[in-house]
């Protein structure tokens, strides 16, 4: 089956999907992403992907390169052409196409450009098995909820991570707390049972992962504290995971070499990943 790719306006074969030279998100990442998973052939919340897509968007004074009912008939037709029913949409805009000049250019139409990926994800090893994860310094800039491709420091900290045998590095600010994993957030479980991931300010990414586990969280009478924590806390804790629309809910069972618990995934990490798999997959409504 051919693979397409959009790229502003036209579907095009992926092997030969360019953007221009001076695309600024080429020369200064100057351009904002998302990514959204695919299961059972549906978007997962899509429509709070595409509402942090504008939030980024305009943080940036870039304007939206088409409507939203536009940009959705698109998603919706680039993942019927390339038959994907388990996967990812990304979808990629920048500030478009300008003579290279630091200062945002003005009257530049925006760049944007889809792809689909088919992945197993419901069957990956990491879901049942957990993963390991390395502490790093966060190196980044203080505006980590701007979703923008300038992935520079993640890219850095998930090799380091492969490099360690590790799936993931949590991130750690000047105080010595976790801010979040290089592409998913970081959470932990008390020994009282409480669910614990940092506030969404601008030290991490607001994910929508996130955002939907505290909302089933909440449904299912959870407790949940939204504050930061330290990696010694998340070395002492009873379980640990981490979110994001490819990892879902992952259970993090070693932390730079300190085992988590017995070492397998936690009670309370199963279920919400039971419970997140089953929303997913159409099975379970929330909020
Ligand atoms: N990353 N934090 C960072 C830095 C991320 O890059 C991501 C997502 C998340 C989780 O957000 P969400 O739940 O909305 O996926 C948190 C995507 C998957 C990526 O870069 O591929």
């Amino acid at each position: 089956m051919a693979r397409y790719a959009y790229v502003n306006g036209r579907y095009v074969p992926h092997g030969d999907a360019a953007v221009h030279i001076e695309d600024r998100g080429f020369q200064f990442a100057d351009g904002v992403y998302e990514v959204v998973p695919i299961v059972n052939s549906r978007m997962v919340d899509a429509g709070p992907h595409l509402d942090r897509l504008e939030r980024s968007l305009s943080e940036l004074t870039i304007a939206m390169p088409l409507s939203r009912k536009v940009l959705e008939l698109v998603m919706d037709e680039l993942i019927a052409r390339n038959g994907v029913n388990e996967g990812l949409i990304y979808m990629q805009v920048t500030r478009g196409v300008s003579p290279r000049d630091h200062k945002f250019p003005s009257g530049v139409r925006p760049s944007i450009v889809m792809t689909t990926k088919r992945v197993r994800f419901l069957t990956q090893k990491k879901l049942s098995d957990g993963v390991k994860v390395i502490t790093i310094p966060d190196i980044r800039w203080t505006r980590c909820d701007i979703k923008t491709v300038a992935l520079l420091p993640n890219c850095m900290g998930k090799t380091e991570a492969a490099a360690a045998g590790a799936y993931e590095a949590w991130q750690v600010d000047g105080d010595g707390m976790v801010t979040e994993g290089t592409s998913s957030n970081a959470w932990i479980v008390t020994h009282d049972d409480k669910l614990v991931t940092r506030p969404a300010g601008h030290e991490i990414l607001r994910g929508v992962t996130r955002q939907t586990l505290l909302r089933i969280a909440a449904e299912a009478g959870l407790t949940f504290e939204e504050r930061p924590f330290s990696v010694e806390e998340a070395k002492s804790a009873r379980e640990t995971f981490l979110s994001s629309a490819t990892s879902f809910v992952t259970p993090v069972v070693e932390l730079d070499e300190v085992t988590i618990g017995d070492g397998t995934p936690g009670p309370l990490s199963r279920r919400l990943q039971g419970w997140y798999l089953d929303y997913c997959a159409g099975l379970k409504n929330s909020a």
